[in-house]
C-alpha cells in the first residue's frame, strides 16, 4: 500500500534534515526531487539542452558528485521554469510516490502538482535571514569563502524565482500544514513533522 508525504519549502529550511528523519523513522523511503533539477542544470552547464538533460535523466545521475554547489542550484532553478523540463520529471515522482511502503518527496510543489492527494503535507519554512545564517554557517565550516550578505541575497532570489514563476511555483498546499522552523531547533522541528505524519497513518 502507498502513503505519501509530501514536504515543499523553500531553501535551508531543514526540509532536507526533516524529510530524511521522517522517511527513516516511518520506513519510508526517500526522494529529494531537488537533485533532478539539480542534475538537469548540470548537464545544462555541460552543453545540453534543457529538455533534452531531463529526458535523458537516470536514477544514476543522482549520484553525481558536484550537485551540491551554489553554480549548479542556480542552473537548477534556471531549468525549473521551463514547463516541459517539469513535465519530463513528472512521471518519475509520480511512480516514487506511488512505490508500495510509503515515500517521502521534498521539493517545491509535491503538494500542490506532483502528489495533490499525498496523505500528509507539509509546508517547511522559515524566515530569509535565518535561512541565509544556517547556509552560511555550513558554508564557512566547509572552507567557502563568502559573506552572510552574498548568501542572503542568494537565499532572496530562489525565493523570488521559485515563487514568481508561472508553472507550479513554490506555495503551500491549502490543506499543508505550515512548518516555521525559525525559533526550532531541529530536534523540535523534526518532532513536529513525525507527529503530523503518525496522525495521518
Ligand atoms: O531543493 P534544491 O535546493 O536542491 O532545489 C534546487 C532548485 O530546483 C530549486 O531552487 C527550485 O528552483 C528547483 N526545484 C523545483 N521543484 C522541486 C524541487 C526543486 O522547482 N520540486
Amino acid at each position: 500500500m502507498s502513503f505519501t508525504v509530501a514536504i515543499d519549502g523553500p531553501a535551508a529550511a531543514g526540509k532536507g534534515t526533516i524529510s530524511r528523519a521522517v522517511a527513516a523513522r516511518f520506513g519510508f523511503a526517500h526522494l529529494d526531487t531537488g537533485l533532478l533539477y539539480r542534475a538537469t542544470g548540470r548537464r545544462v552547464l555541460d552543453g545540453l539542452e534543457p529538455l533534452a538533460a531531463a529526458r535523458a535523466l537516470v536514477a544514476e545521475d543522482l549520484l553525481r558528485d558536484g550537485l551540491r554547489s551554489a553554480e549548479v542550484a542556480e542552473a537548477a532553478s534556471r531549468v525549473a521554469v521551463i514547463p516541459e523540463v517539469r513535465q519530463a520529471l513528472l512521471d518519475f515522482q509520480r511512480a516514487f510516490a506511488a512505490r508500495d511502503g510509503g515515500a517521502v518527496l521534498d521539493g517545491r510543489d509535491i503538494g500542490t502538482v506532483i502528489c495533490p492527494e499525498a496523505e500528509a503535507k507539509l509546508f517547511v519554512t522559515a524566515r530569509a535571514e535565518i535561512r541565509a545564517e544556517r547556509r552560511f554557517r555550513e558554508l564557512s565550516a566547509a572552507g567557502a569563502q563568502t559573506s552572510f550578505e552574498a548568501v542572503l541575497e542568494d537565499v532572496r532570489a530562489r525565493d523570488a524565482r521559485d515563487m514568481g514563476r508561472a508553472d507550479a511555483p513554490m506555495r503551500p498546499a491549502g490543506d499543508a500544514e505550515i512548518l516555521d522552523t525559525s525559533d526550532l531547533d531541529i530536534d523540535a522541528a523534526v518532532a513536529a513533522a513525525v507527529a503530523h505524519v503518525a496522525a495521518r497513518l
